[in-house]
């Protein structure tokens, strides 16, 4: 039997995936490579450790292996590679890692399988509890083949929402986002073929995921816009409610979203239906909030990942099957936002209040309900003048925050901008089966050892110079 893993074009997508490790994650040195942690399937004989991880120096007791198979976990223990093992699926171990105060650096998903809703559940139990930490790597490989029934139908779902544009549109001279006519025309039109828009789709699909962080699966964020002070509450009015209008919540289209309970299937209905997204941003329309206010809100609030850095590619494999990888360095941008963790709170009317905790304020509130939008912020469209503050003493101190705040806003959407402009053509390493297209390689390009020496030796990756010794 041929051995889908042991061949040069799996080799050379492993070659890329360290480089990309190397190159983002592991040569800027935001933690020392012996501290960093793994979670992975090494599958039946571990290659990803030796031809990987190893090479770069990542310890094998920091690595979490995990197999599902019964006669490749057996063949993987035995193998004896020293790294902590885990006989189970996956979803278990991801559904489960939160709760056990786990989180790796890099988790790396080599599936098998197509991309099915509960990949997506997977990549959002990763975003939305912060498994990756404050920064990390996820490399996702995907089968790019065989997708059928509500695993299809949510490709061509999502691809309409993704490319469902929210643009800036003025409705009264209220300048947030909307979806204009055309953006909904354009939507509904744009044809889906599985062939052409899978692989775009699927990057695109996790890039935005990241991007929403704890939002995936948390409807505690929404509850203030709804005047909802507790989420398990605000679950039990709504199947309440279903029940005493006489239906039954298990028929219902949310309830048949992944989740570990009914707030996170609701969570996952909301975001994917855009009521959540564009409930925040009514309410910050509405009440004349700059734009930037939305953005730093959302920031803080769902603590997301931006991608800093984003690689796709694709292989067959010697049965002839497309495998689809993608690799995302992703980061929290925690030193940016922590500084302005306190800028927002919630009053007991369900009012937003900017800056609550500015200094001299004799009370938390007292202060910021005099900064209440209505009466202290404005945004006078024809002047284009975002922020108007009248108590001149607040003032003073309110313009270097704000300023900051605006910086760091902007700083962070242009990246999330970035990450849309990114073309995500594929770079296409071979075919498994044809002899042909491994001759473009030489060794080199197939060890990561002599391919990382040849990137220093040529100078793509820049290697820092020796001071001489005097
Ligand atoms: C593509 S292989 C891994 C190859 C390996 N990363 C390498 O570079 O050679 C995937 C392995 O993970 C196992 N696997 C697939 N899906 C899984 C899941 N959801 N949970 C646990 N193990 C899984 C498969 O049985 C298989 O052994």
């Amino acid at each position: 039997m041929v051995d889908e893993y042991d061949n040069w074009a799996k080799q050379r997508s492993r070659v890329l995936t360290g480089a990309f490790l190397y190159v983002n994650h592991i040569q800027p040195k935001y933690k020392p490579v012996g501290d960093m942690k793994i979670l992975c399937l090494p599958g039946a004989k571990g290659h990803e450790i030796t031809k990987i991880y190893d090479v770069l120096g990542i310890k094998r007791s920091n690595i979490f292996g995990v197999e599902h198979h019964q006669e490749s976990f057996e063949a993987l223990r035995k193998s004896n590679l020293g790294i902590e093992l885990y006989h189970g699926s996956l979803l278990e171990v991801l559904e489960n890692a939160k709760s056990q105060g786990r989180s790796w650096d890099i988790i790396s998903m080599d599936l098998k399988s197509y991309f099915t809703r509960e990949s997506r559940y997977m990549i959002q139990l990763i975003v939305s509890d912060h498994l990756l930490g404050r920064r990390g790597t996820l490399i996702t490989n995907f089968l790019g083949k065989r997708e059928q029934g509500v695993h299809k139908e949510m490709l061509e779902d999502i691809f309409h929402a993704i490319k469902h544009p929210l643009v800036p549109y003025g409705v009264n001279n209220k300048p947030l986002f909307e979806m204009t006519p055309q953006g909904m025309k354009i939507a509904a039109e744009e044809p889906f073929d599985l062939k052409h828009d899978r692989s775009e789709t699927i990057t695109r699909i996790i890039i935005e995921a990241a991007k929403r962080g704890r939002v995936e699966l948390d409807l505690s964020i929404l509850a203030p816009f709804y005047k909802q002070h507790d989420v398990e509450a605000w679950v039990a009015e709504l199947k309440e409610d279903l029940i005493t209008r006489g239906l039954d919540f298990k028929t219902m289209a949310w309830y048949q979203f992944p989740g570990r309970n009914d707030a996170e299937k609701l969570a996952t209905s909301y975001y994917m239906g855009q009521q959540g997204s564009f409930a925040i941003v009514d309410y910050f329309r509405d009440r004349w909030f700059p734009r930037e206010f939305l953005h730093l809100y959302t920031y803080l609030e769902t603590q997301c990942y931006l991608p800093r850095a984003i690689e796709s590619e694709k292989y067959t494999s010697p049965k002839g099957a497309p495998m689809l990888t993608d690799r995302f360095f992703l980061d929290q941008f925690e030193e940016e936002l922590n500084p302005l963790a306190n800028f927002f709170a919630w009053d007991d009317q369900f009012e937003l209040c900017v800056l609550p905790n500015i200094e001299g304020a004799s009370s938390f509130f007292k202060k910021a309900y005099r900064l209440r939008p209505n009466n202290a912020i404005g945004f006078d469209l024809e002047k284009n003048q975002k922020v108007k503050i009248m108590d001149r003493r607040l003032n003073a101190q309110i313009q270097p925050i704000l300023r900051q705040a605006t910086k760091t806003v902007n700083r962070l959407s242009h990246i999330s901008k970035t990450s849309k402009d990114i073309s995500l053509d594929r770079t296409f390493i071979g075919s498994a089966a044809s002899e042909h297209a491994e001759q473009r390689y030489s060794p080199t390009d197939l060890d990561l050892t002599d391919y990382l020496q040849e990137l220093k030796r040529t100078g793509t990756i820049k290697t820092k110079r020796r001071k001489r010794r005097r």
